[in-house]
């Protein structure tokens, strides 16, 4: 049997940084691989190579079912039969599924040029259906499920586009996709797998890489560690093989951090989106989780509390009233909001960490009108030095960094403030197992420093360790509070997935 895929020897400079240093590593055909390691070890920098975006050094070889992969642009990887779904999924919301599995592939046309719109949804409703999905094609991406919509995504990777897919290449496929529906995309993956086609997919969630890999590839440092077999391996054992030494544990809070202060932000009759009616109190150093399934309206709260959204009812904190879509007047009060989805929300790529961080208050080292730099830098290395950004240079620009990397930028931005409502949105989306444990620690930090924090997310173990309550969101509204032994990631689950009693069955 041919390898479906081998690289030998691949090596990638970026001026000084050795981003990945001779990996090799082989895949056989239906294998599913799981390619993990922290934050800037390489990960997204061999997918890039394999994807044509980057030329790597000379030495580096990858053959694909035998064939040699020219290293020229995305279309010669796609030729030789590599497949690819990207972290955002790179589907075009407004469009539906058959628009956007034409995307890029074009349309099938007749004689006269027309497209021939039967063909092109039966083809679709086709491609999906030999993944498990009904769906119908023909309503906009963006009002499906996130796991539908991944689902569109890989249909449209692996529909034949002149030669056959070989291997389909996942990066962070479930980073947006709630427990519940992370269950179909695994599912999704083995029919994949079952076809032939071997797939490579990048991820942290280490329970995910139990659950859908056979094998399991570690990079550090630019470096390939390991390549094993899954089973016999446990979880510890993948952590410490990641990190490189054993992490402490981090349990929960302590019950002193639970003795909470008065009302700060205070959320009544609030809806808007899909958010109906939405009543919640956040004290000082409290942290309050929000659950739900996509579309429950969790997706929502972050920015209707922050004022990105038009909203009804009152938010107020410390009993003052904020105006509806005035982010700005939200900032000013002491309101803090780190986004989700931060690559296209948060960050100005083509800026340095030093602008990412000082964005918010620009005037804080200004005296009489001059910015005194030697002061900002070093108040910006402290929060570097925090978040053990790496590379950890104020200098450097947003987009020499690794996602990851880029994602502790944006959380030091806003922690720097110490505000006094702090709202997180997916706080370690991205992030690898040693940096959500500090992220999680300093959510810790500021409550006992007097913040009321919210923290929306679809990682239950997240709301688990950093939460005293937890909030479950289902059809816009919120039908349970968990508090003290009642939460656990099981309980939060079944809460999301769980009937309203008082609504009929669909
Ligand atoms: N365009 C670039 N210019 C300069 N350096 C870069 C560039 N892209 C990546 N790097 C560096 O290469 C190294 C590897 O980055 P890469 O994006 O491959 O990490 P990763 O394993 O995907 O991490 P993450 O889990 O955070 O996504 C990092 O040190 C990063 O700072
Ligand atoms: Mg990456």
């Amino acid at each position: 049997m041919t390898t479906a895929l081998s690289v030998r020897n691949a090596t990638k400079i970026f001026g000084a940084q050795v981003a990945l240093d001779q990996v090799s590593i082989d895949v056989e055909p239906g294998e599913v691989r799981a390619l993990v390691g922290q934050n800037g070890c390489g990960k997204s920098t061999l997918i890039k190579i394999l994807a044509g975006f980057h030329e790597p050094e000379p030495g580096t070889e990858v053959t694909v079912g035998g064939q040699t992969l020219d290293f020229v642009d995305p279309v010669a990887s796609e030729r030789v039969g590599l497949r690819f779904v990207h972290q955002d999924l790179g589907l075009v919301g407004n469009l539906d599924a058959v628009d956007n599995m034409a995307l890029g592939q074009g349309y099938v046309t007749n004689f006269a040029r027309t497209i021939r719109w039967r063909t092109e949804r039966a083809n679709a409703r086709e491609a999906l259906a030999a993944l498990g999905y009904d769906i119908n094609v023909r309503v906009p991406v963006a009002g499906l499920q996130m796991s539908e919509r991944t689902a569109v995504a890989i249909a449209r990777a692996m529909s034949p586009r002149g030669t056959p897919a070989k291997m389909l290449i996942l990066d962070e496929p479930t980073a947006n996709l709630p427990g519940a529906e992370a269950q179909r995309l695994y599912q999704l993956v083995r029919r994949v797998a079952d076809s032939g086609v071997s797939v490579l997919f990048v991820s942290h969630h280490f329970d995910e890489v139990f659950e859908m890999a056979e094998s399991v590839t570690v990079l550090r440092d630019g470096k390939h560690i390991i390549t094993r077999p899954v089973e016999g391996l446990s979880e510890d054992e993948l952590i410490e093989l990641v990190v490189g030494r054993k992490l402490d544990e981090h349990n929960k809070r302590d019950a002193a951090a639970r003795e909470h202060g008065p009302e700060v932000l205070t959320i009544s009759g609030v809806g808007g989106g899909t958010v109906k009616d939405l009543d919640l109190v956040v004290h000082r150093g409290e942290v309050v989780g929000v659950a739900g399934i996509t579309g429950s309206g969790r997706e929502e709260i972050a920015s209707l509390v922050f004022g990105g959204h038009e909203r009804s009812g009152e938010i107020s904190v410390d009993g003052t009233v904020l105006p509806e879509n005035r982010p700005d007047v939200s900032i000013e009060r002491g309101v803090a909001l780190v986004p989700a989805e931060r690559h296209a929300n948060a960050s100005l790529l083509d800026h340095t960490l030093r602008e990412n961080i000082t964005l918010v208050d620009p005037g804080r080292h200004m005296t009489m009108g001059i910015l005194r730099r030697r002061p900002e830098r070093a108040d910006v290395q402290v929060w570097l030095d925090r978040l053990d950004v790496r590379p950890a240079n104020s200098e450097f620009t947003m987009m020499q960094l690794s996602g990851g990397n880029q994602q502790k930028v944006v959380i030091a931005r806003w922690l720097r403030q110490e505000p006094s409502v702090l709202i997180l949105d997916e706080p370690t989306q991205g992030v690898d197992v040693g940096a959500k444990a500090d992220i999680h620690r300093m959510v810790d930090e500021a409550a006992a420093m007097g913040a009321a924090v919210l923290v929306t997310s679809t990682d239950h173990e997240e709301l688990v360790r950093v939460c005293d309550r937890v909030v479950i969101m289902r059809r816009g509204r919120a039908v349970d509070v968990l508090r003290g032994d009642q939460i656990s990631a099981d309980n939060i689950t079944a809460a999301t997935i769980g009937r309203d009693t008082n609504e009929p069955a669909a």
